[in-house]
Order: structure tokens, then sequence, then C-alpha cells
């Protein structure tokens, strides 16, 4: 009598998840979808954006702080819903829902802030690569992975939840991601997983503004960073993906967001000549260079690329950029300056840690997990770094 129960238990332990797996496969993944997300700020305007691998229609409505609010209407069916709202006043902090084309249905909310016009006005943003793991059964997803994940997120993905509600709770002006938003040849997923889920508390109240590593470059023929973040460039594989570095302006910073993998920066290309010119008239008081290959490690040198060290540095230390900060190497890195420019190396995402092999050129270096945390006010940048502690790990100032 008592064996035959303990059958029956086995039974029902056995058969009653595998009946689940296969209901899930039979009924097939979920089309991926996530967002939010606002990218391209100015001091005017924005672009609130969310994806659905089915296309579809959507809506997005801005609470307006004068009274009253901003509808704006996607203009057709598509996958990439990235809706401009224009007419905004600087410094303003707006709230957004994105509904369904018929308005009906709200599917996500957030805020974010427009641009200071004012040059001296502080602000702040968060920068850090390398986050994007995904957890140990990611490839479930073919089976319903999807349905299930909401019990499961925090499984085997424990540090990039964890970074996304450190840097929330700084609450930054925008978001920058270094690069290696996420390491797998199914990016769509991917991304979903690694990136829009653990960093949705992040995602909800700050612009973001990523960069690509060499992980986000997995499916060479259709690399989906690109469909995600350039912004409705229409690029083509392998050539057009060249003329992804872009600037923008934040208060009294121009940044650089700049291409260290595709691009060779040589003496005579027309990139190079852009980033030239675009150092060369440069009239704010402060330039921020955001790359993934870092031209110098303490990480055995793995990571030193020999293009971005001997083509694009000499650019940036000529037209005396102040901070570059980049990923790639999984620690943190802070060099004491080189040709004049202050280097931070932040690839401490979650993805892993490296061991670094500090040389007498690091100022301060740390194994850790955390994020780069960059204050402005004016001309003076401080930086530091959060690991979840009480106190920031490493601080510094560039008056
Ligand atoms: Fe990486």
């Amino acid at each position: 009598m008592k064996r035959r129960r303990w059958w029956r238990v086995v039974a029902l332990v056995a058969v009653v998840p595998a009946a689940g797996f296969v209901g899930l496969w039979i009924a097939g993944p979920q089309p991926v979808s996530f967002g939010p997300y606002v990218q391209n700020v100015t001091t005017t305007s924005a672009e609130v954006c969310c994806f659905d691998e089915v296309p579809s229609r959507v809506r997005v409505r801005v609470a307006l702080p004068e009274g009253g609010e901003r509808v704006v209407d996607a203009a057709q069916r598509t996958q990439t819903h990235r809706l401009a709202i224009t007419g905004l006043r600087p410094a303003q902090r707006y709230r957004y829902t994105i509904l369904d084309g018929d308005g009906v249905v709200a599917r996500y909310a957030g805020e974010f802030s427009t641009a200071p016009l004012d040059a001296g006005r502080s602000f702040s943003f968060a920068a850090v690569g390398d986050s994007g793991d995904v957890p140990a059964w990611f490839h479930l997803h073919r089976f319903g992975w999807g349905r299930m994940r909401g019990l499961l997120r925090h499984a085997g993905q424990t540090r990039q939840w964890q970074i996304a509600e450190w840097i929330a709770a700084k609450r930054p002006d925008f978001f920058v991601h270094l690069g290696d938003v996420i390491y797998t040849h199914e990016q769509l997923a991917g991304y979903r997983e690694a990136f829009f889920a653990p960093f949705r508390s992040v995602l909800e109240q700050c612009p973001l503004v990523a960069n690509f590593g060499n992980h986000d470059m997995h499916t060479w023929a259709r690399p989906e960073f690109f469909t995600l973040f350039a912004g409705g460039k229409q690029l083509e594989p392998k050539q057009g993906y060249r003329d992804w570095s872009f600037t923008f302006t934040w208060g009294s910073v121009r940044f650089l967001v700049l291409d260290a993998f595709w691009q060779k920066w040589e003496a005579d290309s027309a990139m190079r000549g852009w980033l030239e010119m675009t150092l060369l008239n440069n009239r704010h008081p402060r330039v921020v260079a955001i790359l993934n290959f870092p031209p110098f490690s303490d990480e055995g040198g793995v990571h030193e690329m020999p293009v971005v060290q001997q083509q694009l540095w000499p650019i940036l230390a000529r037209r005396k950029v102040d901070l570059v900060l980049c990923g790639d190497s999984h620690n943190y890195q802070r060099f004491k300056p080189i040709d004049g420019v202050t280097l931070v190396i932040a690839g401490t995402g979650g993805k892993s840690l490296r061991p670094i092999k500090p040389t007498a050129r690091l100022a301060k270096h740390a194994e850790a997990f955390g994020f780069l945390l960059v204050k402005v006010t004016g001309r003076r940048i401080e930086g530091e770094f959060w690991t979840g502690k009480s106190e920031p790990l490493d601080r510094f100032v560039l008056e």
C-alpha cells in the first residue's frame, strides 16, 4: 500500500510538469515584445519606443505639465515603434503612456526629462557596459518561456536586476549603455530577457543612449541592435553600420557615441573627417566620448584594440576630449590622465568579472559589479563607481 502511494507521487511529479511543457510547446513561443524606452532626447523633443515582433499599431499619450496632453499615433503597423514627440519644453519632466492602436489598452508607462537649455544646469547620467547575460534556461523561451519568466525572472540573472535597481535609485537624467547589451545569437528574445526585462526600472524613468559591443553583432547578417537603437536610420549590413557614430548634447556637455568596431578611423575616411570637424567646431565646455572597445586596458592587454589606440585615441587626445567611457573589459578601471584625457572602463554590468593586472597607469581599479554615475555641473564633472554599498568604490573630479 505504502509502495503504491510512493509511485503515485512520482507519477504526479513527473507527469504534470511534462504535460505542462508539452502544452506550452504545442502553443508555441510567444511573439517577442518589449518596452518602453526613450531615445534621441533634445531640449524640445523625444522618441518614445517599444517593439513588437508581430507588426502592430501603437498610440503614445504624453501628459503636459502646463495641462492637457499630446497624443501621437503611429503612421502604420510596424515592429519597431519610434514615435517622435515634439514641441516639448527644455529641462521638463514628462509622463507618457503607450497604448494599443485604438488607445484603449495601456501597454507601457514611463517618464523622461528633456535636455536643459542652460549649460550651467546640473545633471547626472549612469553608464555601464557588458550587462547582457541571459538566464541559464534562456532557450526554454522556445517552449513557452515567455509565459514562465514572470515566475522565474530573477533566477540565473540576479546581477543585472540588482545593478538596474542601483541605477534607478540614483534617478539619473539618462542611462548610457557602453555595449554588449546582449550575448546571444537569438537577438530579439535575447534583448527582451537580457536587457529590457532586467533594466525596465531604469528605462521607465529615463532615456537610453546605447552603443553597441562586439557581442551585439553576433548575427552578422541582421544585428537587431541597429533595428532597435539606430534611430530609424536605414542601415545596410556590413557597410552601412559604418555611419553609426553620432553626437548629442546635454547641458554643458557634447557627447560623442563612437563606433570602435567597424570604423577604422583612417586618415582619409569620411567618418574621421566628420569627427575632426565635430570636435573642431565644438562650442560646449566639455566633451565626453562613449565607445565600447577601450584604447587601453590592464586586463592583461587582451582588450586593447590597436585600431582604437592608434587611430581614434590620438584624435580624441589632440582635440582635448575630457572623458572617455568604455566597456568590453569586464571590470572597473580608471586611468590616470593619458595625453590629458581621463579614461574609465566600466564593463561591470553583470555578464562576468575578469582579473586585472594593474600597472602604474591605473588610478583605481576593481573587480566588482557596479555602474558609473557621472554628475555634471557646468565645467565640473564628478564620477562615482557604485557597487551597491552606501559609499561609492571610486570617486574622481574633473574641474
Ligand atoms: Fe563584454
